[in-house]
């Protein structure tokens, strides 16, 4: 009976930094017992404030019993010690305590846990929120002071913005001006690519030409690619309107939704662009994440990132740097390149594969404590062995970070699922049966 778990629809939503500060979540304990959620919900009710969560499992410490986490949109302490009085005098309910912004992961004893988001829908708290850039500026970009690239851009900014799980991906009618930028960028480039980038990439690409709509006439669309994407790997895309934080943008990779600006450069200077533009997610990014064992390695950097300490969000973000932007990998006697931050430049692409920069073989602890520049060529590059290998890696390091919880993505339900309970273990456990009798059934049948 109690073993539902009830979400409030639209306002489960919460804001990583806007809502944490005016959130409160209560924990307790109830017996379990006909008509016991009723009773909790009605002495709720009484208090007259807005719930915007309510989620419930069995409880560790008790058995035949449930804990309950409820947030609630205020941490005014008058309103929050009200509410707990009158949840304490629920004769049924044990253990109430308000603590803070803690998420359901989280049991009262553990560390704090930053919210992170649980389904596909979770991913819109993200829309409107980038580091950078997004509907402004900085000084130093190359369309700041032409007032018609930045009308345009922003016309495409604002699509991302008002982008929703489940809406068809925008579709934007670049101008001529656009595609001539385009055109420059992905000509050099292509001609570049056969020599330094990875067999997989080049695998891939000639795919993208036959199904998405990729040349030099046209800028592909990310409705296009991420449908092929979606058949190939699961992967979608998303639009975005700039930089996100670090940790938004590697949630969406357990997800398997890749983030993607869909405005372009100034076309003053196609071969320089201070932040991402579709020349660089398009050609640098898109490719690979149509490779299943470059899909999975992804996917663990975001798997990990859910509800990780800033600490380690850190690491998971620097070894995203030296794999998915600036990685290389080893080929035989040769290293190619991987990594879309040199797949989408000409000079660094060049320079990666030459004798100057240090090439150290991809080890994430290492890795992940790299210091790096962002406005100048690497340095140091790390060398996966493959992609598979450095997923095993991955899934090593990980194993050390601190959360005290783990993770599994459910591909049904397109959802985040906490294994903090025997049911949950239980089911996956279950399910790993299942395809371990699919497996040998498949074996007898060779
Ligand atoms: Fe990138």
């Amino acid at each position: 009976m109690m073993k539902v778990e009830v979400q409030a629809g639209a306002a489960t939503q919460p804001d990583a930094c806007e809502e944490k500060a005016s959130r409160t979540t209560l924990f307790f304990s109830v017996r379990d017992q006909v008509g016991a959620l009723d009773e909790c919900l009605r002495a709720l009710k009484a208090s007259d404030i807005s719930l915007t969560r309510i989620e419930s499992r069995p409880s560790k410490s008790e058995e035949r019993s449930y804990d309950f986490f409820v947030d609630i949109d205020t941490d005014a302490p008058e309103v929050v010690q009200k509410v707990v009085d009158t949840i304490k005098s629920v004769e049924i309910v044990r253990d109430v305590r308000a603590i803070g912004s803690l998420d359901i992961a989280q049991a009262p004893s553990q560390p704090q846990v930053p919210w992170f988001p649980r389904k596909m829908s979770d991913l819109d708290t993200f829309a409107e929120k980038v580091l950078e850039m997004g509907e402004e500026l900085s000084s130093d970009h190359p369309g700041a002071n032409d007032p018609v690239y930045r009308r345009r851009r922003l016309e495409i900014v604002q699509m991302a913005k008002t982008y929703r799980t489940g809406q068809p991906l925008p579709r934007v009618e670049y101008t001529a001006e656009e595609t001539a930028t385009w055109r420059e960028v992905y000509t050099r480039l292509h001609s570049m690519y056969p020599r330094y980038a990875c067999r997989e990439f080049l695998h891939v690409f000639p795919l993208l030409e036959q199904n998405c709509g990729y040349g030099p006439d046209k800028i592909p669309q990310l409705d296009d690619i991420s449908r092929f994407l979606k058949d190939c790997t699961g992967f979608s895309l998303r639009p975005v309107m700039g930089l996100l934080t670090p940790r938004d943008f590697l949630n969406g990779l357990a997800f398997r939704v890749f983030h993607s600006t869909q405005y372009i450069r100034h076309h003053s200077d196609p071969y320089y662009t201070p932040e991402p533009d579709c020349c660089h997610e398009l050609l640098g990014h898109v490719p690979l994440l149509a490779d299943p064992h470059y899909a999975q390695l992804l996917q663990e950097i975001g798997l990990a990132s859910l509800g990780a300490s800033d600490e380690d969000v850190e690491k998971l973000a620097t070894i995203f740097w030296f794999t998915a932007e600036f990685g290389l990998c080893r080929e035989g006697a040769n290293v190619r390149s991987y990594g879309a931050g040199l797949l989408s430049s000409f000079g660094e692409l060049e320079y990666a594969l030459t004798e100057a920069p240090s090439k150290q073989p991809f080890d994430p602890s290492k890795t992940a404590l790299q210091k790096y520049p962002i406005t100048e060529y690497q340095p140091t590059y790390f060398v996966a062995e493959s992609f598979r290998d450095a997923t095993v890696k991955l899934r090593e390091f990980n194993s050390t970070m601190r959360r005290p919880f783990q993770v599994r993505y459910d591909p049904y339900t397109q959802s985040v699922e906490v294994l903090d309970s025997k049911d949950k273990i239980h089911h996956l456990a279950r399910a790993i049966a299942s395809e371990m009798q699919l497996l040998a059934d498949a074996v007898d049948q060779l």
